[in-house]
C-alpha cells in the first residue's frame, strides 16, 4: 500500500475584502435606484445598495443563470438589456468566478511558485483578456500579484463585443490598479485576432498571460474565429513568455471541449502546469464517460448565500473546467526555482468503488499521474477535491483504469479543423 503524505487544505477565502469592496462599488455605478431604498442613495452604502438590487434583478438572474446552464448554446440569443445584462452578470457570476481563478492560481502557486516568480521579474506583465466580461480572470489574477508591496509594471487589454461588460470590468480594475495601463477593444474576436495576425512580427519584451474565460465554448462552434484563436495563442510561442489561464464550465460536454482544447495546446508547444501533472495527452480523453474540472472550498462572501437563494443553488463548493499553460521557458524557470517536476499524481474524480458491498456507496480517488489513470481507495482523511495534488511517497499499487502508457508513447493527437 503506497504511503501517502496529505497536502493542507487549501485557502477557502478566494475573494478578498478588496475585490468584495470593489465588486459592490461597480454594482453600484451600473444599477439604478432600487425602489426599495429607504434613504437617499448617497446615504447608502455601496454594499447595501447592492443587497438592495439584489432582490430587484431576481428575474434576470434567473434567466441568465438558466441561458448559461440549460442551453449555452442559446446564449447568444438570449435578449436582455445590455447593460442589465452586465450587471446581471456582475451580482451572479463575477465573484464565483473570481474566486475560481483565484483558486486555481493558488494551488498554481502552491505547487510551482508562478505567482512568486511573476513578481520578482524584471520585464512588464502585458494582460490580455478575450471575452472579458466583467473581468473576473484578469481582476482575480493581479489582486494576487499584488497583495505584495512589489508591484510590476502591468498593461492590460479588454476584448469584449459588449460597451457595458467592457465598462464594468475597466471599473473594476481601475480600482484596483490605477497605475495600470488599461486598454479597452470593443470588437468581436475574429476581427481583434486579425489585426493582432498583422503585428505578428512586433518585438515584444512584455511577458504576455492570455485570459480565456467561458469564452471558448461561445467561439468553438465557429471555425474561423476558433482558429484565429489558436493561430494567435501559437504566435507568441517561438519567443516565450507567455501564459494561458483557460476556464469552462465543469459539465461533460464543455469540460471535454476544453481538454481537447488543452491537448491542442500542448500540441502547439505550450506546457500545461495546472491542473495535469503531465503534458501528454489528457487520459481523461480515453473514455467518452469521463470529464477531468477542478474543484474549490468557498467561504462566500455576505451577499453570495441571498443570490444563491433566488437561483436555487449552493456554490459553497465551486467547479469549474480549469488550467493553466505556460510556455517551455516558463516551466522551466519555474522547475528550477522550485527543484520540482510538479505533482506526481493529481485528484481528477471520486468513481463509486464497483467492487465495494452493493448499497454501500464506498468511493475510489481516480488519479492522473503520468504513466495514466490510476485508483486509490478513499481513507480516513478529509475529503480531497478534484484538482488537488495527491503526493505519492512510493509508487503505489496501480489498479489500470486506462491503458497505461508511457510519457514518450502518448503522443499528441491531431490538431482540430
Ligand atoms: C460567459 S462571458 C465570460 C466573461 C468572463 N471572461 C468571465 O469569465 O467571467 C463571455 C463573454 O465573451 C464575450 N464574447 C463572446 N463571444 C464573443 C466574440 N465573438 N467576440 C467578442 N466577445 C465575445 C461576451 O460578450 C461575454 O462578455
Amino acid at each position: 500500500m503506497a504511503k501517502i503524505s496529505r497536502p493542507t487544505s487549501p485557502d477557502t477565502l478566494l475573494t478578498s475584502r478588496r475585490s468584495y469592496s470593489i465588486w459592490a462599488a461597480t454594482v453600484a455605478s451600473l444599477a439604478k435606484t432600487p425602489r426599495n431604498l429607504d434613504r437617499p442613495r448617497k446615504d447608502v452604502s455601496d454594499l447595501d445598495l447592492a443587497a438592495a438590487v439584489i432582490p430587484e434583478m431576481r428575474r434576470e438572474l434567473i434567466e441568465l443563470w438558466e441561458a448559461f446552464t440549460l442551453n449555452r448554446a442559446e446564449v447568444s440569443r438570449y435578449l436582455m438589456d445590455p447593460k442589465k445584462e452586465a450587471l446581471t452578470y456582475l451580482l451572479g457570476f463575477h465573484l464565483a468566478n473570481l474566486a475560481r481563478t483565484q483558486g486555481m492560481l493558488r494551488r498554481v502557486e502552491h505547487r510551482m511558485g508562478l505567482i512568486s516568480w511573476l513578481r520578482e521579474q524584471n520585464r512588464p506583465l502585458h494582460i490580455e483578456d478575450l471575452g472579458c466580461g466583467t473581468g473576473a480572470l484578469t481582476f482575480a489574477t493581479l489582486d494576487l500579484l499584488f497583495r505584495e508591496e512589489k508591484k510590476l509594471p502591468c498593461s492590460v487589454e479588454l476584448v469584449d463585443k459588449s460597451k457595458a461588460f467592457l465598462d464594468a470590468a475597466a471599473h473594476g480594475l481601475q480600482q484596483l490598479d490605477p497605475a495600470a495601463t488599461l486598454v479597452t477593444r470593443q470588437q468581436r474576436l475574429d476581427e481583434y485576432l486579425e489585426r493582432e495576425r498583422g503585428k505578428a512580427d512586433e518585438a515584444n519584451e512584455n511577458i504576455v498571460w492570455h485570459q480565456l474565460g467561458y469564452v471558448w465554448n461561445e467561439i468553438a462552434h465557429s471555425p474561423k474565429t476558433s482558429q484565429a484563436m489558436l493561430r494567435h495563442l501559437g504566435q507568441g510561442l517561438k519567443q516565450g513568455r507567455r501564459l494561458i489561464t483557460l476556464i469552462e464550465p465543469a459539465t461533460q460536454d464543455l469540460a471535454r471541449a476544453a481538454q481537447q482544447l488543452r491537448d491542442e495546446l500542448c500540441a502547439m508547444g505550450y506546457q500545461a502546469l495546472y491542473p495535469c501533472p503531465h503534458s501528454a495527452n489528457c487520459p481523461m480523453l480515453e473514455r467518452a464517460r469521463d470529464w477531468c474540472y477542478s474543484e474549490w472550498e468557498w467561504q462566500q462572501p455576505p451577499l453570495m448565500p441571498k443570490i444563491d437563494r433566488i437561483l436555487g443553488i449552493d456554490r459553497h463548493r465551486l467547479g469549474a473546467s480549469a488550467y493553466v499553460f505556460v510556455s517551455p521557458d516558463i516551466a522551466m524557470a519555474l522547475r528550477t526555482l522550485k527543484n520540482t517536476e510538479g505533482p506526481d499524481a493529481v485528484v481528477v474524480g471520486r468513481p463509486l468503488d464497483e467492487k465495494a458491498a452493493r448499497g454501500s456507496r464506498k468511493f475510489n480517488y481516480l488519479l492522473c499521474t503520468d504513466e495514466g489513470l490510476i485508483k486509490e481507495p478513499v481513507d480516513a482523511g478529509p475529503e480531497r477535491l478534484r484538482g488537488v495534488v495527491w503526493k505519492r511517497m512510493e509508487k503505489p499499487k496501480v489498479t489500470p483504469v486506462t491503458a497505461q502508457k508511457s510519457k514518450a508513447v502518448r503522443k499528441p493527437q491531431k490538431t482540430r479543423k
